[in-house]
């Protein structure tokens, strides 16, 4: 049988998968970024005040690092997973890429974050309880090991957009797929604002500080750092536009929602403003504020961002390989890998699909609309929810009232040919592609059940056809007459 690798979809009705993995990944950006950065912080701090002997550095990285233990190590713990099980649902080809190209890098990263975990706490519960020159060896061994899981994490990240290096797909190799020049700049770019979340979360702790004079010493050095990481951050952005395919800004340039760059560009202001705001008044800075500047950075600044990056990667989700909807698109003979639309060409979708329910393995009058809505959950609900809300639903593309004829030609012409660069090549017999269409125009009445919709349509089409043939009974009635 021509069966190829795919799973069930995993659609969650009105906001579909992208949508739950987004939030879960938002959040984790958050967490995990602070930590890494804080963790870089503590070991600077760490240092000067084995340098200069004082203790209210040390104090400070103990109650910066309770806070991040608290919060981000349980939000980061919690996500982390989170991110596992709602991407492996949701794109278990695109993570397959991953594991198959990665998994002893992931290992890897798994030791370093095991020694960040056991540092914070060392970090955190040594102070004072050993001498200082000790624990600054280990906030240095802490902030070591916390960048290199980040490293490694932003080197699979970037393989997600595309291989380190073009031969990588002739010849496979981790190395070939680890490192590109994407893969520098990307980090490059993740550490600058990494920072910046470090210096906005931090502020919330320095707002607790009582000594007016250590508290603008603080504001102050949070503040540069902060207004340092903002503005090497968005120079790298640029630079990072310059490595990433065509194709990627393509969609950045005609695609992304209108709010982004809107949103990106308030955000950088409003995060610069904050900063010089309160290293000129240390006393603005309170837990309020910092905190509102940490939730505003969260939703205005890493949503957005969060969401390019899943469009930019548009039609793959992972190694310009696997495409969103989880077929694999392309050969790569250097992990013995075959594209799976030659197979789908030759017998459709429908018999492809190893889960295809029995009944709509053959298409007739009868489950047509079915294995339509099939199909849309198969081909394009990762990418285009089927119903009112969610991510790029459907239903707006097509016009009210569109014909289901004209939506079989756009399926035909554009779809299954592969005619479009945002979308995969999305083959399908044509009386897959009948089906899908006679799906989408009654997902475009408002979002009717496709059952009952399908009941009323059908009583449509029997009427048609009722009022076609006595027209044609008509018709031969009269030319029997003339003859
Ligand atoms: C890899 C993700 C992806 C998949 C899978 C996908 N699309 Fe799209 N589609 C896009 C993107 C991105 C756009 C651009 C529009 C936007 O961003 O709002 C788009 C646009 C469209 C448009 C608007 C026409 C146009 O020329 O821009 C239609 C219609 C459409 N898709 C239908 C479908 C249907 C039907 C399926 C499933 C058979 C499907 N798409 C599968 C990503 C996808």
């Amino acid at each position: 049988m021509d069966l190829i690798s795919l799973y069930p979809t995993w659609y969650e009705p009105t906001v579909g998968s992208g949508w739950v993995v987004a939030l879960i990944a938002t959040f984790h950006v958050l967490a995990s970024h602070t930590s890494v950065g804080a963790a870089l912080l503590f070991a600077y701090l760490s240092h000067k005040a084995y340098r200069e002997d004082r203790d209210d550095l040390l104090d400070f990285i103990k109650k910066y690092g309770l806070f991040l233990m608290v919060f981000t190590y349980v939000a980061g713990s919690i996500t982390g997973p989170g991110i596992w099980y709602s991407t492996t649902v949701a794109s278990p080809n695109g993570i397959g890429a991953l594991i198959h190209s990665f998994v002893w890098k992931w290992a890897t990263e798994w030791v370093f974050f095991v020694i960040e975990v056991v540092g914070v706490y060392m970090i955190v519960y040594l102070v004072g309880r050993v001498d200082k020159r000790t624990h600054m060896k280990i906030s240095v061994i802490f902030g070591v090991a916390s960048l290199a899981t980040m490293v490694i994490i932003v080197g699979i990240l970037s393989f997600m957009m595309m291989p380190g290096k073009e031969v990588w797909f002739e010849e496979g190799g981790y190395l070939n797929g680890f490192y590109g020049t994407n893969t520098f700049i990307q980090t490059g770019m993740r550490m600058a604002f990494m920072f910046t979340m470090t210096a906005v979360v931090g502020g919330i702790v320095v707002a607790s500080i009582k000594d007016p004079a250590f508290k603008k010493e603080m504001t102050r050095k949070l503040g540069w750092l902060g207004i340092i990481a903002t503005l090497t951050g968005a120079a790298m952005f640029q630079w990072y536009l310059t490595s990433v395919p065509d194709q990627a800004l393509l969609v950045m340039e005609n695609r992304l929602p209108e709010y982004f760059q809107t949103s990106i560009i308030a955000v950088l202001a409003g995060t610069l403003a904050y900063f010089i705001i309160t290293m000129l008044r240390p006393q603005t800075l309170v837990q309020g504020f910092a905190g509102f500047m940490a939730v505003t950075i969260l939703v205005a600044g890493l949503w957005p961002e969060e969401t390019a990056r899943e469009s930019m990667r548009k039609p793959w989700v992972a190694g310009q390989y696997v495409y969103s909807n989880q077929v694999i698109g392309r050969d790569v003979p250097g992990m013995g890998i075959e594209s799976q639309l030659p197979i789908i060409e030759k017998v459709g979708i429908l018999q492809a699909h190893p889960f295809t329910p029995d009944h709509l393995r053959e298409l007739n009058n009868g489950n047509q609309i079915q294995a339509g809505e099939f199909i849309a959950m198969t081909y394009c609900s990762n990418c285009h929810s089927p119903s009112e809300t969610g991510i790029r639903p459907l239903h707006r593309y097509f016009p009210e009232g569109v014909t289901q004829e004209r939506v079989a030609d756009y399926v035909k012409g554009v779809l299954t040919t592969g005619n479009i660069a945002y979308m995969p090549k999305m083959p399908m017999r044509d009386d897959e592609a009948e089906a899908l269409a006679a799906y989408l125009v009654l997902n475009n009445k408002g979002g009717q059940p496709a059952v009952t919709a399908a009941i009323d349509l059908e009583i449509e089409q029997r009427e048609r056809a009722l009022v076609e043939k006595n027209a044609q009974d008509k018709i031969a009635a009269i030319e029997m007459e003339g003859k």
